[in-house]
């Protein structure tokens, strides 16, 4: 069995660590405070790697809110493609609320495009994002991004709910993988 010390000897280095993180949650939290008091707020996030975003996020907004997942997976040719389906949906309606859509990585900007597009249909008052780690360098189609953690340079990277083969995702800050491991 493979503990956190073990998976931390698998890594190349800390992109983003613990305090950077926290910090930049506690001020992405008092701005959506401040910004959707009053309003009847909904936070969506996209399973699995937006979970643990989601749960310092949301004790980061000193608001009511709701919560709200879904999964999505990527079919066709290549990710590249961006034929997308809805593998969980949401629990409840969104007509009328202040939907953020929380997100761990915007990578090529397919998954959410598409995720968008659904949402905006079920006729929410807004629709808004908020992702912790902006991979802007490999975009493919724009997006609005209302609040946003980290600009990352094109790596891979693992932790804080982000995964490689399934592994990584309990670690506490955000990392590279060593060479060996990339394969
Ligand atoms: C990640 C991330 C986004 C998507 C972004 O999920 O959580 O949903 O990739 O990539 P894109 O901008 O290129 O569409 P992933 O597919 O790794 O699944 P997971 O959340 O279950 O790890």
């Amino acid at each position: 069995m493979c503990g956190k010390r073990d998976l931390d000897t698998q890594l190349s280095g800390v992109l983003v660590d613990e305090d950077r993180i926290r910090e930049r949650i506690a001020e992405l939290g008092q701005r959506i405070t401040e910004d959707y008091r009053g309003r009847d707020l909904v936070l969506v996030t996209v399973l699995k790697g937006g979970f643990v975003f989601m749960a310092d996020l949301t004790r980061a907004i000193d608001l009511p809110l709701r919560m709200d997942f879904m999964s999505v997976s990527s079919y066709g040719p290549s990710p590249a493609h961006g034929q997308v389906r809805i593998t969980k949906d949401l629990d409840e309606s969104i007509v009328g609320a202040a939907v953020l859509v929380v997100e761990d990585i915007i990578d090529t900007g397919l998954t959410l495009h598409f995720l968008l597009k659904v949402l905006r249909q079920r006729e929410p008052e807004s629709l808004e994002v908020c992702v912790l780690l902006d991979k802007d360098v490999r975009r493919i189609v724009e997006l609005p991004i209302a609040y946003k953690g980290f600009s990352i340079p094109d790596r891979f990277v693992v932790g804080y709910g982000l995964d490689q083969a399934g592994a990584f995702r309990q670690l506490p800050f955000v990392a590279t993988l060593a060479d060996e491991v990339m394969g």
